[in-house]
């Protein structure tokens, strides 16, 4: 049947502070322990031919966690683009950011720019979503719509002004941790997606469930809103 490649897999990585409790550690040992969970899906996503990985690293709504928290995701992001810069351009992996990187700090956004702009054009794009709210994506976006010009297609060109822009919508979003909630990740984006949820922490989340939800997309029917045949 048709229609089951995934080109695109969004995640929502949840469960880090789940994880840390679990095992006595702090909360920031989690979040180390997602980025780990996050650079072996991105070679799991590039080995079964998936060509985008957009992973949900920190919400609009994240500001609000401790200062000691915010500060140290901040930190493991800035080591995250430093240590996984060779690595990405020897591999052909773009990064991209998306989210209002304006709220990030003067340094953590030049980091940003940079590994952009060295990993242009790579045929497997990792997407990360910082400072990212699905409704403050389309406020903006609504901005600069009315500000340009539009051509007959209303929906593409609304969607060439949001942060996802020439990005293909997800064909799949994974949730880990039990959680059963968009929490306004891609939510213009996530029109056809389809959903897994899984009770297992990011942190825990490996190869075979990885494989168990490419394997429950493929056995879906997309109709995308028309009739199956
Ligand atoms: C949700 O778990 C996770 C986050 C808010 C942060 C996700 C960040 C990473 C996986 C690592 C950093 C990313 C990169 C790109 C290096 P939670 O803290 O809400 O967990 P809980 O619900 O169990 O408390």
């Amino acid at each position: 049947m048709e229609n089951r490649k995934i080109e695109h897999l969004a995640v929502i990585m949840d469960g880090n502070g789940r994880w840390a409790k679990k095992h006595h550690l702090p909360r920031l040992a989690g979040h180390r322990a997602g980025a780990e969970s996050l650079d072996r899906t991105m070679h799991w996503c590039k080995e079964a031919g998936i060509s985008y990985l957009t992973v949900y690293a920190f919400s609009t709504e994240n500001w609000k966690r401790s200062k000691g928290e915010v500060a140290g995701l901040m930190k493991l992001l800035s080591h995250f683009i430093k240590a996984k810069e060779k690595e990405l351009i020897k591999n052909g992996i773009a990064f991209r950011v998306i989210g209002r990187r304006e709220d990030l700090s003067p340094k953590l956004q030049k980091e940003i720019a940079a590994l952009e702009e060295k990993t242009k054009g790579g045929d497997f794009t990792l997407v990360v979503a910082l400072s990212y709210g699905g409704r403050d994506e389309i406020v903006r976006a609504a901005a600069k719509f009315a500000e340009q010009g539009h051509g007959d297609n209303l929906e593409e060109a609304f969607a060439s002004c949001l942060d996802t822009a020439g990005i293909p919508d997800p064909d799949l979003i994974v949730r880990t941790s039990g959680e059963l909630r968009i929490s306004n990740f891609l939510l213009w984006q996530a029109a056809y997606a389809e959903f897994y949820f899984t009770d297992v922490l990011w942190p825990d989340f490996d190869k075979a469930e990885f494989d168990k939800a490419i394997v429950s997309f493929s056995k879906r029917e997309r109709r995308m809103g028309g009739r199956l045949k």
